[in-house]
């Protein structure tokens, strides 16, 4: 049987179904990593990396025989795949398959957020509402929703959000041609006409700290940000100065840079919506995304062309 190790935190089910057909090598926290990769390394043909966690280069070039590292994970920041592709080794991820389910969050953190739900269940469960009404939210009916990465997620937002009665505008790398949606130069520029930031591009190093300082002053103080794309985008000791100062009216927020650490200044917030990175977190998605690491596996070493590659980086 080919081996496998396994560095990230997978669902029990998809290690069962690789375990009937592949030697999974559990290297998710080892004791003694140095003596496991001298036994177990030279055999190691395949990785199972997550969004979060995923091979170095280090790790990369240490298993010589390497082929392929199948990520749980539309998001593949956590893999070196620079360090991977200059190998020949191939990457693949799960896109697709979970793009509803991180819309269907993306839409309620707006929805939760405008509309204060997680303020207002915290006031009913504490007894004031005994006391007193709560106060006012915001409407999203009419109000500008800045899409910073108008990617597959991104576009599915925005069709949810054009329902909710929500303008759309949009910051890419290149304006996408066929948009009816407004495009702006930067994401100073979109922050400057949102009232509503919705972060939904790639992470990785090219985009840390693409939602600056200067981003969050443009938002202002009547605007929200939103994040379900990746912690580290966000300048998140800014953001955190910013809620604090009150030059931001508010976050909604399924990821952080540092997770699962959430900065303890955050947790205090009544104007701050978090959630555990669990944007693709359902029976029918995360079922979905196991088949198709299955299948890229499974179509690598039967000889076929993987399903979805992640596309080369070099
Ligand atoms: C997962 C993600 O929580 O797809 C991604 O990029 O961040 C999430 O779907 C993660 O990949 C689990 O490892």
């Amino acid at each position: 049987m080919v081996d496998l190790l396994q560095v990230a935190q997978i669902p029990p089910f998809l290690i069962e179904r690789l375990s009937k057909e592949f030697t999974v090598h559990d290297f998710t926290a080892p004791s003694d990593p140095e003596r496991q990769l001298a036994e177990i390394g030279p055999s190691i043909k395949g990785i199972l990396a997550g969004g979060i966690k995923g091979p170095d280069a280090a790790l990369i070039n240490r298993l010589e025989n390497l082929e392929i590292i199948a990520s749980f994970g539309v998001g593949f920041d956590a893999t070196d795949v620079v360090a991977a592709q200059k190998r020949g080794v191939i990457v693949t991820n799960t896109p697709e398959v979970l793009t509803g389910d991180v819309a269907d969050l993306a839409m309620t953190l707006i929805l939760s957020l405008l509309r204060r739900t997680s303020e207002a269940e915290r006031f009913l469960r504490d007894g004031k509402w005994l006391k007193g009404r709560m106060d006012l939210g915001t409407t999203v009916r009419g109000k500008r929703l800045g899409i910073l990465g108008l990617g597959r997620i991104g576009k599915a937002v925005a069709r949810r959000a054009e329902v909710f009665g929500m303008q759309i505008c949009y910051h890419d790398i290149a304006p996408l041609g066929d948009m009816t949606y407004r495009s702006y130069p930067g994401p100073v520029e979109l922050a400057e006409v949102a009232d509503v930031l919705l972060v939904t591009c790639e992470g990785g190093e090219a985009n840390r700290g693409l939602v600056s300082a200067a981003v969050l002053e443009a938002l202002g103080p009547d605007g929200f940000i939103v994040n379900t794309a990746r912690g580290p985008i966000i300048d998140q000791d800014a953001m955190v100065k910013g809620l604090l100062d009150e030059r931001i009216a508010g976050a909604a927020l399924d990821v952080f840079d540092g997770e699962p650490a959430v900065p303890a200044e955050l947790m205090g917030m009544e104007n701050v919506v978090l959630t555990p990175h669990i944007a693709s977190s359902t029976h029918e998605t995360r079922r979905a995304m196991a088949d198709l690491v299955y299948d890229n596996l499974r179509a690598y070493f039967d000889g076929k062309p993987v399903i979805t590659p992640v596309p080369p980086q070099i």
